[in-house]
């Protein structure tokens, strides 16, 4: 009795340990796994920002955003499932193999019976496989328009409820995403249908089994005993061979993920520096050239034989009709495009030869819209110069003329503006994106002057604050405003992408030019 009771402890407090054993081990898989795969996807993340970052920028000319946003985050984290799901497989194929083992010691005759279906079953995970790759591939490009129209949507909602084009875009909205729902649906039928029709063939296996067995017992060449034993081993099988049928399925969703993921790592990176290329100093004079300079995107040239040379410190104001090529004789300026032809000189040395970082130090950059960034108004003034000391950019937003209409908001400084800046006025994010420039201190300065008209008022502050940012600054400014032609050192004129007068407003305005005729035009 004694001896019994002793017996049932011992195999109790065994099973409490197998249950804890057990525990653990379903602990350290689960943390161990899922660390791999948030390890994997977050590097990979970090390495697509970084392509999408260093990526030269007529790289994202064609590119839709959403698409790109897409990728980054769906798309890596269908990848992510699949990981996951790896080590469920290792545990699967080894049960796999340790059970078919086993049965082919002890009876191979009936075990190949038992496999004679295995060749079908393959053929027929591969076939679903491959619907199934092709199908995600779609319904991750509806997931690409999806988040396209979305952020477009975001972006643009003051056009959209301008036009009353609300309702059109929520259906063009609801086909996209019913279209992904369809194209989803018949991902799952295949899903869904596969392990049903490995369950089938397994079936048929063991019917097979059975039936062959039952002879083998029946003329004496195997025990009933071993023959049941036999059948429950196949039974084993069958939920690693679903299991790895299922992976299947996720493993070609992910590399149809992957794939697109891809597009994105392989995109290219700004040339890197020469190894011969210098570093910019402070010290410079800031000194513009270009030399013979011409360009074209495509096939049709933009800019042809440019010969321009601005003095340190000179105002050039470029005019010229839409599509001229103003900005785009700008972006050569930091190397935003390598010229086609010709040559662009800082101080007589071609930027091709100076080093990227130095070159866009010295560089200020005020663009037509004003970006801001999601942040505080204190951190988007920052961004000028980052170590820059609290004061500085007090003293920044002060000389922008931005400072007093700052301390009126709530939060001060601390305001936090959406990403599109929409809690400011057009002029008050003016003059924030004046003061980032300003805090920047750059040698060279390229503005692309908004044409959005602001009242009077506005306006003089704008141009006060711009003053305060040219002074003893090489400027080049793409001029919309009669005040600004008329307060520049030198007018260059371009049109079809060719310098075609320069010289002062009055000068200019005296010889009946080109120039003569913009003015009644475009400045009234
Ligand atoms: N990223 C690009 N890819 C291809 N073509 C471009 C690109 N950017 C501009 N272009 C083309 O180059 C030409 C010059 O454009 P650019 O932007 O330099 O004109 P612009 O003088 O600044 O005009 P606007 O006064 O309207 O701003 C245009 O015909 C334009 O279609
Ligand atoms: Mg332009």
């Amino acid at each position: 009795m004694r001896d019994a009771m002793w017996a049932i402890g011992i195999v109790l407090g065994l099973m409490l340990i197998a249950v804890v054993v057990k525990g653990l081990l379903s602990y350290a898989h689960t943390y161990l796994t899922s660390r791999v795969a948030y390890k994997v996807i977050t590097d990979l993340r970090n390495d697509m920002y970084y392509k999408i970052t260093m990526a030269p920028l007529n790289r994202f000319a064609g590119e839709k955003a959403g698409d790109l946003i897409s990728r980054v985050i769906d798309d890596v984290n269908i990848v992510q499932g699949a990981i996951a799901s790896i080590s469920t497989v290792l545990r699967s194929s080894v049960t796999l193999v340790v059970f078919v083992t086993m049965m082919f010691l002890k009876d191979w005759q009936l075990t190949l019976l038992a496999i004679a279906l295995l060749p079908l079953l393959a053929h027929m995970i591969r076939r679903f496989g491959e619907r199934i790759k092709a199908t995600s591939r779609h319904v991750q490009m509806r997931m690409s328009d999806i988040t396209s129209q979305l952020q477009q949507t975001i972006f643009g909602i003051k056009i959209i409820k301008s036009f009353t084009a609300e309702e059109t875009e929520i259906d063009r909205f609801k086909e996209t995403n019913w279209q992904k729902y369809r194209l989803m649906m018949k991902r799952v039928r295949m899903r869904a249908l596969m392990p049903a029709l490995v369950e089938f063939l397994t079936a048929l296996g063991i019917a097979l089994v059975f039936g062959f067995g039952c002879y083998r017992v029946l003329t004496g060449k195997l025990s009933t005993g071993w023959f049941f034993g036999y059948i429950a081993m196949m039974g084993m099988v069958f939920k690693p061979v679903r299991d790895l049928g299922n992976f299947n399925a996720a493993l070609q969703q992910a590399i149809a993920s992957f794939e697109r993921i891809k597009y994105v790592l392989d995109m290219s990176e700004e040339p890197h520096d020469d190894p011969d290329a210098v570093e910019l100093r402070d010290g410079i004079k800031g000194e513009i050239e270009f030399k013979d300079v011409s360009f074209k995107y495509g096939e049709e040239p933009v800019l042809k034989g440019i010969n321009l040379k601005v003095a340190p410190g000179e105002r050039i104001a470029l005019v010229g009709p839409s599509g001229a090529g103003k900005t785009t004789l700008m972006n050569l300026i930091p190397r935003f495009y390598e010229p086609t032809s010709g040559e662009v000189l800082i101080d007589g040395i071609p930027v091709r030869k100076i080093k990227l970082s130095s070159l866009r130090r010295l560089i200020g950059m005020v663009p037509q819209e004003m970006i801001l960034f999601n942040g505080t108004i204190y951190d988007n003034i920052l961004f000028g110069r980052p170590e820059a000391e609290e004061e500085e950019v007090f003293e920044a937003a002060k000389r922008a003329n931005a400072h007093d209409f700052i301390l009126k908001l709530p939060k001060g400084y601390r305001t936090v503006v959406g990403d599109r800046g929409m809690r400011l006025s057009g002029g008050q994010q003016q003059r924030i994106s004046i003061a980032r420039a300003i805090l920047k201190d750059p040698k060279i300065l390229l503005l692309d002057e908004a044409t959005s008209s602001l009242d009077t008022e506005s306006e003089k502050l704008i141009q006060r604050s711009l003053e305060e940012l040219m002074r003893g600054r090489t400027t080049l400014i793409i001029a919309h405003r009669l005040s600004t032609v008329m307060n520049a050192d030198r007018i260059v004129v371009i049109k079809d992408g060719r310098i075609i007068e320069t010289g002062r407003h009055d000068e200019l305005i005296a010889k009946g030019g080109f120039y003569e005729r913009l003015c009644q035009m475009q400045f009234q």
